[in-house]
């Protein structure tokens, strides 16, 4: 596995997509996800999805995050949608980066609370989400916290199906 930090002596940076990017993301899809469906929609949010970030080395893209603010009736939700990051650079902290940039935009914007949907089948995602502060809730805790309507609207920008994990963190400034 490759060490960012050993590149080139170029660091990891973080910065907005822009659509030139597409066909090294498309690259980075391939050879992150095994599942088809997957390699496509991820590709198809990164145009689609209001904000997509990029993290790159040297001007190659090694991972990208997808996310939203969802707005409902009493709060705007974050969501995030695809995260990946290139096999030859997982486990390196590309994709805490990331995720931590999310985060900090999504606060900055209103959300107090990021929510984002994993398949059972995938634990080391499960494990990525855990480690970087999120829990694992159903969805009636969902709706104890949002009300039936809303949870409705915030499953179906999830694309949420029944026996997927959910995951939440509550954001805080720091
Ligand atoms: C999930 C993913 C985005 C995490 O990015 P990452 O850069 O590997 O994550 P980080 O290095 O910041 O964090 C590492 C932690 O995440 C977990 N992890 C998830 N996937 C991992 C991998 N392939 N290799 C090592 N650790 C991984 C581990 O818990 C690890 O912590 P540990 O090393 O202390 O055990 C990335 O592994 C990936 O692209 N997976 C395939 C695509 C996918 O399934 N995306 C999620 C659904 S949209």
């Amino acid at each position: 596995m490759k060490d960012p930090a050993d590149e080139g002596g170029c660091s990891i940076r973080i910065r907005r997509f822009k659509p030139e990017d597409i066909n090294q993301i498309k690259n980075v899809a391939r050879a992150a996800f095994d599942s088809e469906v997957d390699k496509y929609w991820s590709v198809v949010g990164a145009l689609r999805t209001p904000y997509t970030y990029i993290a790159e080395i040297c001007g190659k893209i090694i991972g990208v995050i997808e996310f939203e603010l969802v707005y409902l009736s009493r709060s705007s939700e974050g969501h995030i949608g695809y995260i990946f990051v290139h096999p030859e650079y997982q486990g390196k902290g590309v994709g805490t980066a990331l995720l931590k940039k999310a985060e900090e935009i999504l606060y900055r914007r209103g959300a107090r609370r990021i929510w984002a949907v994993t398949s059972p089948n995938n634990p080391k995602t499960r494990r990525f989400f855990e480690k970087n502060g999120y829990r694992e809730v159903s969805t009636k805790i969902m709706k104890k916290t949002l009300g039936s309507n809303n949870t409705k609207k915030l499953l179906r920008r999830m694309v949420y199906f029944k026996g997927d994990i959910i995951h939440v963190k509550e954001l805080s400034s720091n």
